[in-house]
């Protein structure tokens, strides 16, 4: 078998007592889409965030591409090729959604900041290298038309679609997406699914799809995890969690 891009052994996570993670493990191949469910509370935030280094795991082992990331920071997870969306949306609400892209290419060191700050002649060349870029990738995700409009001015769903065109500014290996469809009508988070089938399908990314709307989840994932209370409760093919005792316990409170 390939070497996987992505393993996470025996993962923990606790805040002062509160084990948010616990004996959480993955292993992720290249190009997987997988689906991380569960109910409020359950950890799914938290292993993003243990992920991409901001709350450092309790303990447990994290190997991305060969490299263990475990004690990484934010910055170098970034530049290993993790990038991620947020559950609540966090935009640079009243710049235009180009800047709000710009920015994101620039947050992660492609430009020299000498040349910026000094205007070198090299800083001509990469400011209209960088408006390239980002225009790229506004078309990627359809978003083009709305280059020079006000970020928090977007329709909803389109907020949270340039939200993901900033996290693919940092060309990340693996993406993670913190419920991207909370909040959207049914037309939008339609229109979301079938970005991020595309997005897997034609750029070569690998995700993690954390999701509480199951049309999406079941819709576009290959394999799907299930947290209760910070563990894996089930792990399986969408058929085969819809049909899972646990989980319909997990989600209903109740022994099925
Ligand atoms: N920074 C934090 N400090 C203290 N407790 C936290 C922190 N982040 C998460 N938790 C706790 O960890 C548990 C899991 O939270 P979270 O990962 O946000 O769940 P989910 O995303 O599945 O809804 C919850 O009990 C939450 O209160
Ligand atoms: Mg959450």
């Amino acid at each position: 078998m390939a070497v996987p891009l992505l393993q996470v052994h025996d993962l923990a996570k606790s805040f002062r007592g509160v084990q948010a993670l616990q004996d959480y493990r993955l292993e992720l191949g290249h190009r997987e889409l997988i689906g991380v469910i569960g109910p409020n509370g359950a950890g799914k935030t938290t292993l993003f965030n243990v992920l991409t280094g901001v709350a450092p795991a309790t303990r447990g082992r994290i190997v991305f591409n060969g490299q263990d990331i475990t004690r990484a920071t934010p910055d170098a997870i970034c530049r290993a090729g993790i990038a991620r969306t947020f559950q609540n949306i966090r935009l640079f609400r009243r710049l235009s959604v180009l800047d709000n892209v710009r920015i994101g290419l620039q947050a992660h060191g492609r430009n020299r900041l000498h040349e910026v700050v000094l205007r070198l002649p090299g800083f001509a060349t990469q400011e209209r290298r960088l408006e390239q870029q980002a225009r790229e990738l506004l078309d990627m995700l359809d978003l083009a038309e709305y280059a020079g409009v006000q970020a928090d001015t977007l329709p909803y769903g389109l907020q949270r679609r340039l939200e993901i065109a900033i996290a693919l500014a940092t060309r990340p290996k693996l993406l993670l997406l913190d419920e991207p469809a909370a909040g959207m009508n049914p037309a939008e988070a339609e229109a979301l699914m079938r970005l991020i089938a595309r997005l897997h399908g034609e750029h070569e990314l690998t995700i993690i799809l954390i999701e509480h709307n199951m049309r999406v989840v079941m819709g576009v994932c290959q394999r799907i995890q299930v947290l209760n209370y910070g563990r894996l409760i089930a792990e399986g093919s969408p058929e085969a969690i819809q049909q899972d005792p646990r989980v319909l316990e997990a989600y209903l409170g109740v022994a099925a």
